[in-house]
């Protein structure tokens, strides 16, 4: 199958898994569960699912296992994007090609949300753990913590803390860095590693695919900066001009955008070249990183 096809394929089954974590009858507000839903059906690339899932399967793991991780991530990743588009983050009024949660639902439903669905991924993901014993149940609850460290302060909420910080200021590559690899990457590289915990990756191969997804995650915010300068808003889904607006420190407003390409590049033959020794399995992944260094949407 030609890698967009099996993009596209991986992106449908993600939509019909999340949709069916919603089909029981939830006793809860209307509003909320809207609220939830509006975000979460608005239409992402779903990559970090994918991420875990390719990864998952590039290691021959049990994918039964791995889903409801899947979905918890995702679930983690939008609450995260309704919080950063609210007034007193980034205050956009764009995301997923629609009104952004607050704009549709005011400020406080959107922050009970995002919450909302921060709680209900721990709910999905440890659900899933229900018929595991044993080494299988541990891994699984190692899964887990590593998702869960990788969304809090130690990973995206650290991120998004110094990212605010950094508005105004001119900081130095080593905050920047601090700031990419936190708010953006440590999602990405959970992904990655939940996958390898849950596969049994060897020392060796587990090495080789985090520092892939610790490379393609550094790029992935790299480009998300390009494209807040040199984007289509219509192809984006979201404003362009935001980090700007909000005098963010990003890799292009440090280096500009030539400077940028060129890191992204790099960063795309480093992150192929980790994979290229563990062989053909990883194609999909090497096609993953080069999608994501070169996208526009
Ligand atoms: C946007 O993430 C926020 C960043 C971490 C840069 P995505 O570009 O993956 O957003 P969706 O999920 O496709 O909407
Ligand atoms: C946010 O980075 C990353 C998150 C943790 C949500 P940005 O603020 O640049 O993301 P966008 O451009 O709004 O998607
Ligand atoms: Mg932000
Ligand atoms: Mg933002
Ligand atoms: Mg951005």
């Amino acid at each position: 199958m030609i890698f967009k096809e099996a993009l596209k394929k991986r992106e449908l089954e993600i939509n019909a898994q999340l949709e069916s974590a919603f089909d029981r009858r939830l006793d809860a507000p209307d509003i909320i569960i809207e609220a939830m839903k509006y975000s979460l059906f608005a239409g992402g690339k779903r990559l970090r699912p994918i991420l875990m899932l390719e990864t998952c399967r590039c290691l021959e793991g049990d994918e039964t296992i791995i889903w409801p991780l899947a979905l918890g991530i995702e679930m983690i990743h939008t609450y995260s994007l309704i919080h950063d588009d609210l007034p007193d983050m980034d205050d956009d009024d764009y995301r997923r090609g629609k009104l952004t949660n607050h704009k549709v639902y005011g400020p406080a439903t959107a922050i009970l949300a995002g919450d909302a669905l921060l709680n209900y991924a721990v709910e999905t993901m440890l659900k899933g753990s229900k018929n595991l014993s044993g080494d299988e149940l541990s891994r699984y609850i190692q899964a887990v913590r590593v998702i869960m460290g990788a969304s809090g302060i130690l990973g995206m909420i650290g991120g998004q803390v110094a990212d605010l910080q950094s508005e105004n200021k001119v900081i130095g590559i080593d905050e920047l860095d601090y700031i990419h690899l936190h708010k953006t990457a440590a999602l990405l590289e959970a992904s990655v590693q939940a996958a390898c915990i849950i596969a049994q990756a060897q020392p060796a191969t587990q090495g080789r695919l985090i520092s892939y997804s610790h490379r393609v995650g550094l790029a992935f915010q790299i480009v998300d900066d390009i494209l807040d300068v040199e984007g289509d808003e219509e192809t984006l889904g979201k404003p362009v001009g935001s980090d700007e607006k909000n005098h963010k420190s990003t890799f292009v407003s440090l280096y500009g955008l030539e400077a940028s390409r060129v890191k992204v590049s790099e960063l795309e033959k480093e992150a192929v070249e980790m994979l290229q020794p563990i062989g053909s399995r990883t194609v999909f992944l090497q096609e993953l990183a080069h999608y994501i260094c070169s996208r526009n949407q």
